[in-house]
């Protein structure tokens, strides 16, 4: 039996090798998504972050938004590659030699989709393994439905998502949409009278 320290050296070396996908729609990337990518991008050899095309949801940013976003966030690490994919997940995988699918689990509720859809991609290709990994908790509350509603309603979305990407939003959503800094109050102006 392995010790523990020569197991995870003995799974690093395995996993090192090779590549890894990680699919979503990435609308908006959250700090989320970006502790997952860091994490993936030190077990696996190359991380490929894959943004679905053509999905039946409109989505907030376009394709290239989300595509231009991502690859400015994820710069600074060498061996993650942003791609865009449709059709199925396993075949794109496969079109890139994945031996791995990552995604992220934040809470228990998002298991049984989560497990739904790995169970789906193993009958599509078994020889195609899903890798779970959780993100720190101060994102598990944090998802991009989350992040597009709050700032629609002109809420705060700061330590939610990377500064490029509040800008975006802020960008995208005025001027409906004010971001406020909860450190700024705003004080009421005095009406002048009439006179
Ligand atoms: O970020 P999301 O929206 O949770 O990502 C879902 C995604 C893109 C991973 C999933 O919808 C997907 O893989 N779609 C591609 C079509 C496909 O392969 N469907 C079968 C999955 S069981």
């Amino acid at each position: 039996m392995l010790q523990s320290a020569e197991s995870t050296a003995f799974l690093r070396g395995r996993l090192n090798k090779g590549i890894a996908v990680y699919p979503g729609s990435f609308d908006p990337p959250t700090n989320g998504h970006l502790d997952l990518i860091e994490r993936g991008s030190k077990m696996f050899e190359q991380l490929v972050v894959a943004i679905l095309r053509n999905s039946e949801k409109t989505p907030m940013f376009s394709l290239g938004e989300r595509l231009e976003m991502l690859r400015e966030l994820t710069a600074d690490w060498s061996n993650v590659r942003i791609d865009t994919f449709d059709g199925l997940m396993v075949e794109y995988a496969k079109s890139i030699d994945a031996m791995c699918v990552l995604r992220g689990i934040r809470a228990i509720s998002d298991y049984e989709y989560e497990l739904q859809m790995a169970l789906m991609n193993r009958k599509l290709e078994p020889t195609l393994e899903t890798v779970f990994m959780m993100p720190a908790v101060k994102y598990s509350y944090v998802s991009s439905r989350l992040v597009r509603e709050v700032a629609q309603a002109g809420g705060p979305v700061k330590d939610l998502v990377p500064d490029a990407v509040e800008q975006k939003l802020r960008e995208k959503l005025d001027p409906a949409y004010k971001l406020r800094d909860p450190e700024i109050i705003e004080v009421p102006r005095k009406r002048k009278k009439k006179a």
